[in-house]
């Protein structure tokens, strides 16, 4: 099932009589897994109730270029940069011809210049307006700009003409938002991901762990399952949405985790290492919980052994990634793990940056192999996951 499971998404609402399908448009889009924000033009409210949209998409509705509060709060610049889609439906006319001519006279057209999402439009209007020569016009410019055009559906329109012009159903604009993200770049290929934190126990109810959410893992896995691949997800601790469409192994320790990997390992394509493993254990670990009048005055620690390194010593080892946590020298740090663990890739993350990395929802990445190193900047971790599979099929398969 295609889903939207992690995506940001924009609903952009413009002045035509289906505006009142929008509430609808929202309902889909969460049903499939979105979180959706909804910006509203002068045209669209004349349709539609920003109470309506707000209730359904659970967030304050958009509306003013101007307005100071929601400036504070969400900036336009900040929605630009947040949605991995917009959806502009309805698309009235007026909508299109000004995104199609760069005009900047309102939130929404002001939103969809300062984007780099992926665009969508949904027209909506009378079916002589849509077969005019302009919007015919309009619509070429920006399918060569790489807009999604979501074709509308013919039949008979509120004004009583017959034709096309009526905007597709709510749950078409969701399904073709989803489809987006469907490719086949890993199809037959199976791939292993570990994500989240290993646990390492002191006593019964103390440990050693880190701050890892399993999100970067887990859009990983997401993304893998769009491109075709059949996944097999090791789970450490994680404070995240799993991705149902994968198979799904949890651990705890960083042991468990190595013995989960090995056990899983053989035939597989890709191995992923997104986990945060725990480099050290308690060398004992106590069988009760050690009480707070004992003279405890350090733990001694051994190494944990290491499974992206055993793995990638395996004489029929997959394709495999490993990921660099980093907090200073990000690359030469990272190069030499890639070298000393002889990974193929490895993707280097700053995680002293509260913005991005560590239990963020976004994060900012280079991918290193022995030939090239590339940035990929700040985005949301769904859309780094999406990039580094295309890198990783680009330079391995
Ligand atoms: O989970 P999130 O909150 O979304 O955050 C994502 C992340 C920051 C945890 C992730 O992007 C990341 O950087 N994961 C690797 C964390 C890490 O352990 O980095 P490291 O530099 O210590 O280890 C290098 C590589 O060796 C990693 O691929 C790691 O999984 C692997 N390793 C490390 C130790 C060990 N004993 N076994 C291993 O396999």
């Amino acid at each position: 099932m295609n889903t939207l499971d992690n995506k940001r998404i924009v609903l952009g609402v413009s002045g035509s009589i289906a505006a009142y399908k929008a509430p609808d448009i929202v309902r889909r889009l969460i049903d499939l897994g979105a979180d959706v924000r909804v910006i509203i033009t002068e045209g669209g409210r004349e349709f539609v109730s920003e109470l309506s949209l707000q209730t359904v998409s659970k967030n304050k509705v958009h509306n003013n270029l101007w307005d100071k509060d929601a400036e504070l709060a969400m900036g336009h610049i900040e929605l630009a940069k947040w949605a991995d889609v917009i959806i502009i439906a309805p698309a009235s006319a007026n909508t299109i011809a000004k995104i199609c001519h760069g005009k900047a006279d309102d939130l929404l057209s002001t939103v969809i210049l300062a984007t780099k999402a992926i665009i969508m439009i949904a027209p909506s209007m009378n079916q002589q307006m849509y077969a005019s020569k302009a919007m015919n016009e309009n619509l070429r410019i920006l399918e060569a700009r790489g807009v999604v055009n979501i074709e509308p559906g013919s039949g008979e329109q509120a004004c009583g003409d017959i034709g096309e012009g009526r905007l597709a159903e709510p749950i078409e604009i969701a399904h073709q938002a989803a489809n987006l993200f469907i490719n086949n770049l890993l199809i037959g290929k199976k791939v292993l991901i570990t994500l989240g934190g290993t646990i390492e126990a002191i006593d019964p109810v103390r440990f050693i762990s880190n701050n890892s959410s399993g999100k970067m893992g887990m859009a990983l896995a997401n993304a893998c399952v769009n491109s075709g691949a059949k996944v097999t997800m090791i789970i450490g601790s994680i404070s995240t949405q799993i991705e149902k469409r994968a198979k799904a192994i949890f651990v705890t320790s960083a042991d468990d985790m190595y013995e989960a990997v090995m056990d899983n390992i053989e035939n597989q394509d890709l191995f992923i290492s997104c986990a945060a493993v725990a480099d050290f254990k308690p060398a004992k670990v106590s069988q009760n919980k050690i009480k707070n009048n004992t003279n405890l005055e350090s733990i001694i620690l051994s190494k944990n052994k290491d499974i992206l390194e055993s793995v990638c010593k395996l004489n029929s080892k997959p394709i495999c990634i490993g990921f660099a946590a980093e907090t200073e020298n990000l690359i030469s740090n990272a190069t030499e793990k890639l070298i000393n663990k002889k990974c193929d890739a490895i993707v280097v993350n700053d995680v002293s940056n509260r913005e991005f990395g560590l239990n963020s929802d976004n994060n900012e990445v280079h991918f290193i192999t022995s030939k090239k190193t590339e940035k990929i900047d700040k985005n949301s971790k769904q859309i780094i996951a999406e990039k580094l599979i295309n890198k990783i099929v680009k330079y391995f398969f």
